[in-house]
């Protein structure tokens, strides 16, 4: 329930679904399935080069590498030591306490800076702390918010 695939459900990706089913149905009767390239483009995609997203996510995908998060994060929704952050941004986050929360531009920032704040429930707490000026960590949540 809180990796829910959202790229599907964006009315912009179902109209560009719709046009290449078209495509596809023409060769075949297998119905409208969205290829895997263009969900993978679509978050990217989805963001207007006018507001810098395309940027800040190139520069929080170059921080995710040299801070180590790579190391115990994936973001193609592969399991590592660390949840994948594929998805993350927008869905529900239970903590072991039995409370939820959105994941959302506050909940990351407030995670990111102070792991140890809020435990996670089902995961063991051990993401260390990482220190980040507040553009690395504005950067680096611009990415997490294109990998949902
Ligand atoms: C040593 C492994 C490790 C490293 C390095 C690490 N994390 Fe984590 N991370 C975890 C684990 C384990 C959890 C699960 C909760 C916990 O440990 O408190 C987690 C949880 C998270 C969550 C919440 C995920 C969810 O499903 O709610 C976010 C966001 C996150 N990490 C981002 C980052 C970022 C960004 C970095 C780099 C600055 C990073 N992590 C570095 C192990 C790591």
């Amino acid at each position: 329930m809180r990796r829910v695939e959202k790229a599907a459900l964006s009315g912009a990706a179902v109209l560009i679904a719709i046009g290449s089913a078209a495509l596809v149905t023409a060769t075949s009767h297998e119905g409208i399935t969205i290829p895997s390239w263009m969900t993978k483009l679509w978050p990217a995609a989805a963001r207007p080069a006018t507001r810098g997203g395309g940027t800040a996510i190139s520069g929080g995908r170059r921080i995710f590498e040299q801070k180590g998060c790579v190391a115990c994060h994936s973001t193609d929704g592969t399991p590592n030591v660390g949840p994948t952050l594929k998805g993350l941004y927008g869905s529900t986050v239970e903590f072991e306490d039995g409370s939820t929360r959105t994941a959302d531009t506050t909940f990351l920032e407030e995670f990111i800076r102070d792991p140890r704040k809020r435990t996670i429930k089902g995961v063991r707490a051990i993401m260390p702390r990482t220190e980040l000026t507040d553009e690395e960590l504005r950067q680096l949540i611009a990415y997490l918010q294109s990998l949902s």
